[in-house]
């Protein structure tokens, strides 16, 4: 596959309202997880669960897009279709999962999902392809045909790496039913070849705190430590992507957690999915909205009236800080996005407010860096995708270290609040914004704390601002500047 393979899949994202453009979004229809990522034979490969014949969830697909940097996509066919019958069904399709290379093969790892007697019936598979583009199923599928004893209907998201030289699989399940107050379980399986899978054990169980189900698995290292990461179901803070920092002994299948966090504070980031980069960074995409079940939801938005549904975050780069904790920030080619406009330093800002006037304000970065400790006041605000009342605010506290995302007034679709505790790094703090038509990311301290969310506003809703309620306060610095379309 070289940069002149055919354009005829190269769809563009019209401008519309709601429609990101720096990220992505399938072509037309509904979208979910992303899927099977992975840097092969020098493309960047995105997978994703997508229904191609409407803009609600429906039989599972597999779409795919290719990339030379994880920012300007290449749609490619449909990469997996329902068409067996251990993954044709309404309600099922082939579920999501992972990609590894093998002998130079690209290999798909997927859940089949069919209904038989009323009941969901899960089964790992594996679909091959030499090129990237055309994939086969595995005569042999399913690959695991049952899942272990204690689980029962939910088996499913299968996610693959190698350690020593041996293939290692999470895959999330509950014991009991996610939808039936169970418990959630990861449980691993190990093989000398991808094909045959030998069961070891439980990695992580719920234990009744930590949801009915533990969708999405992954697994990876970093420094020298095992990160685990999930998206419980019914999680009773709704943490919705959860990661734990531990050691894992591969030998006698045991995690051990020595700290247990949340990938982002935000509303919408679900199933995360992690993959090294071409420079062996370890990089995690998700979907950018959430399920029904979980409580601030008012429906799925409106974007089907243009056509589309589901949004895939930022790629975001992983690390480990020395607190032990993890960082997730964009990749460092986001930077080939920005227009800048202004910098500007020693910005005073009171409660009549200091209104930014981005080109292109529906589509923007914004970078401030302050000193708490130098602030008159102990709050700060940020206007998003404002019109007078009905404005997305960001509500700083500089003394309790607590941001709050508010989309209450934002729109007609969505309400609610989400906290985190932001713990500054240094003295200075650094407060990242990327505004995409309909998405909202925030970042503070290079990803100390990171905030996802949709907001469906009116295409009048231009206004940006930052204001204190009362008192001063001051920033050191203030950068913004339009963000480029990756479709243009
Ligand atoms: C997570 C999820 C997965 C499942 C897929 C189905 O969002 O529910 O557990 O494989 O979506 O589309």
């Amino acid at each position: 596959m070289d940069d002149n393979f055919t354009n005829a899949y190269v769809l563009h994202r019209g401008s519309t309202n709601w429609r990101p453009q720096y990220h992505f979004t399938a072509p037309s229809a509904w979208i979910n997880d992303p899927n099977g990522l992975i840097y092969f034979q020098g493309w960047y490969h995105l997978f994703y669960q997508h229904n191609p014949k409407s803009c609600e969830w429906g039989p599972m697909h597999w779409g795919h897009a290719v990339s030379r940097d994880m920012l300007h996509w290449k749609d490619m066919p449909i990469a997996l279709e329902p068409d067996q019958p251990y993954d044709t069904h309404p309600e099922g399709g082939c579920f999501s999962g992972c990609a590894v290379e093998k002998d130079g093969i690209l290999h798909l790892i997927y859940t089949a999902t069919v209904k038989r007697n009323g009941k969901t019936v899960q089964t790992q598979c594996l679909a091959l392809s030499e090129d990237g583009i055309h994939f086969r199923k595995y005569e042999g599928n399913p690959i695991i045909s049952a899942p272990p004893t204690e689980i029962e209907e939910d088996f499913r998201d299968p996610k693959v790496f190698q350690v020593n030289g041996k293939w290692y699989m999470v895959v999330g399940g509950s014991v009991g039913g996610a939808d039936y107050g169970g418990d959630g379980r990861i449980v691993m399986y190990e093989s000398d070849d991808l094909y045959h899978w030998e069961y070891r054990g439980v990695i992580l169980a719920s234990g009744g705190r930590l949801g009915s189900m533990f969708e999405c698995p992954d697994m990876f290292p970093l420094r020298d430590k095992w990160i685990l990461t999930c998206s419980p179901m019914n999680h009773p803070e709704y943490n919705k992507a959860m990661y734990c920092v531990g050691t894992m002994d591969f030998e006698n299948c045991r995690y051990q957690i020595e700290y247990l966090g949340n990938l982002d504070f935000g509303f919408d980031y679900y199933a995360p999915q992690s993959f090294l980069d071409a420079e062996s960074n370890r990089v995690l995409i998700a979907w950018q909205n959430e399920w029904l079940w979980m409580p601030w939801s008012r429906g799925w938005g409106p974007t089907g009236k243009e056509n589309w549904l589901g949004t895939l975050s930022i790629p975001r780069t992983a690390s480990l800080g020395d607190d032990g904790r993890l960082k997730l920030f964009p990749i460092s080619q986001i930077k080939t996005l920005k227009v800048q406009e202004t910098v500007e330093k020693e910005i005073l800002i009171d409660s009549k407010g200091y209104d930014i006037r981005v080109q292109n304000p529906r589509c923007f970065y914004l970078k401030l860096r302050f000193q708490a400790e130098k602030m008159p006041s102990r709050y700060l605000q940020i206007g998003l995708l404002g019109k007078g009342e009905r404005v997305c605010v960001l509500h700083l506290d500089l003394v309790g270290m607590v941001m709050t995302l508010d989309r209450d007034k934002a729109d007609d679709y969505q309400s609610g609040r989400m906290n985190c505790i932001y713990r500054p790094q240094g003295k200075e703090t650094e407060l990242e914004i990327y505004v995409d038509h309909s998405s909202v990311e925030l970042y503070v301290d290079h990803g100390v704390c990171c905030m996802a969310a949709n907001i469906y506003s009116d295409e009048d809703q231009t206004g940006c601002w930052i204001r204190t309620p009362y008192k001063e306060a001051v920033l050191d610095t203030l950068e913004y500047g339009s963000m480029k379309s990756v479709w243009e």
